[in-house]
């Protein structure tokens, strides 16, 4: 069922409460390193500005849980939103307290205040009734824009959404289009790049996905636990012993289920976990004691650029070396550099991913980049996103 956004409704002169995912990084000297999240959520913004509203947002950043800690203060998302809006954006002192009570209760049409932290508050990631009904009460109509939040169910994505009139802002709805697309309408050959340290991180993705896709392709540390449940020396690698079983039986499913399951025939190996190592590229089923393998070697990096050739819809999750260190990262790159050149739907979930190809530049020649972590695999999995549940349908 498709959800309302602000399109759907009338916001014209009206105080809005958007709840945005401004949970960004940033280095010890709380500089913003990457600021993709807020300049995600500014066409619903603007749209409201265009629109003469009162914008109040709101935001967690980082894992406060539920106590004030200046570290985790919105004030570097105040200024850089200042900074990216052209105008100014007051920073409220409190979440729902005097200071956020007074700021929302002068503001004139055209104006943009930040709340605080909404972690500061204990009775947020609680779902708090109060504390919904305080947010509730500084608004006239909730948008959630928050994609990367979505499968929370706290007071300021879900709760607060039962006191006022909610609907999803533009963010949500590219995500929702994008994403959905890609999975239920795929043009086929439909192929899925998985990579990451852990399969039990994925399970829930790579499960759904086998279901739809032609050809899935695995990179990543996990794939060295695949190799290792199905007999091969792995040395050093990371590997997750209790998962052999699951590993077995996804290979068996994707067989059963006629999908071309492809694992790495090489890797390129390194002594230890630093960015000079000694490094060297060897078979997949030859891993020497000592040795860990951190990225996808030459002849796979070939073999899955030729597969990807092939595709019309590509989804993408999860980095497929230790992109990190600049000698392990040649197969996330390469395979970037692939899909950047190719004219199909190509669609990247989860956030490390989107940060490699971020790292190189390449995210405009992506169809979508998920702003959602977790969100996005839990998407993709099928599972419902309580932050959109709770918005109006259409
Ligand atoms: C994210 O970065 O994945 C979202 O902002 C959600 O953050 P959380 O995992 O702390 O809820």
């Amino acid at each position: 069922m498709s959800k309302k956004t602000v399109r759907d409704i009338d916001v014209k002169d009206k105080k809005v409460l958007v709840r945005c995912d401004f949970n960004v990084p940033y280095d010890e000297n709380r500089v913003i390193t990457d600021n993709r999240r807020i300049v995600a959520a500014l066409p619903t913004i603007k749209y409201l500005l265009e629109n003469n509203c009162k914008v109040i947002l709101c935001s967690h950043l980082g894992r406060p849980k539920g106590e004030v800690k200046p570290e985790f203060s919105l004030d570097i998302v105040a200024k850089e939103l200042s900074k990216l809006l052209g105008q100014e954006v007051k920073l409220a002192g409190d979440v729902v307290g005097e200071s956020a009570q007074k700021l929302t209760s002068e503001m004139k049409n055209g104006e943009v205040v930040l709340l605080e932290n909404v972690r500061f508050e204990p009775g947020e990631e609680k779902n708090d009734v109060e504390l919904s009904k305080k947010f509730a009460s500084m608004a006239e109509l909730y948008v959630n824009d928050a994609f990367g939040t979505a499968h929370r169910a706290h007071s300021s994505t879900t709760g607060v959404a039962e006191f006022l009139p909610a609907v999803s802002g533009f963010l949500i709805e590219k995500e929702l289009k994008f994403l959905g697309n890609a999975i239920e309408n795929a043009e086929k050959p439909f192929v899925a790049i998985i990579g990451g340290k852990k399969v039990s991180d994925k399970i829930g993705p790579i499960e759904a996905l086998i279901e739809k896709v032609d050809t899935l392709l695995i990179g990543g540390a996990m794939a060295y636990t695949f190799f290792k449940a199905m007999g091969y020396n792995i040395g050093d690698s990371f590997c997750e012993e209790d998962k052999l079983d699951l590993a077995k039986e996804i290979m068996e499913k994707a067989k059963a289920k006629g999908v071309k399951f492809l694992l790495p025939v090489d890797n390129k190996i390194g002594k230890e976990f630093s960015a000079d190592t000694e490094s060297k590229n060897v078979s997949c089923s030859e891993i020497p004691d000592g040795w860990e393998g951190f990225d996808l070697g030459e002849k796979t990096i070939e073999l899955y650029s030729e597969e990807l050739k092939k595709a019309k819809t590509v989804i993408w999750m999860g980095p497929l070396g230790l992109y990190e260190f600049d000698q392990f990262a040649v197969g996330t790159n390469s395979i970037a550099k692939t899909l950047a050149d190719l004219d199909i739907v190509k669609v990247v979930g989860g956030g490390d991913s989107a940060a490699a190809i971020e790292k190189i530049g390449l995210s405009d020649k992506f169809t979508h980049i998920s702003t959602g972590g977790s969100a996005s695999l839990e998407f993709i999995e099928g599972k419902k996103l309580p932050g959109i549940e709770a918005l109006q349908d259409k």
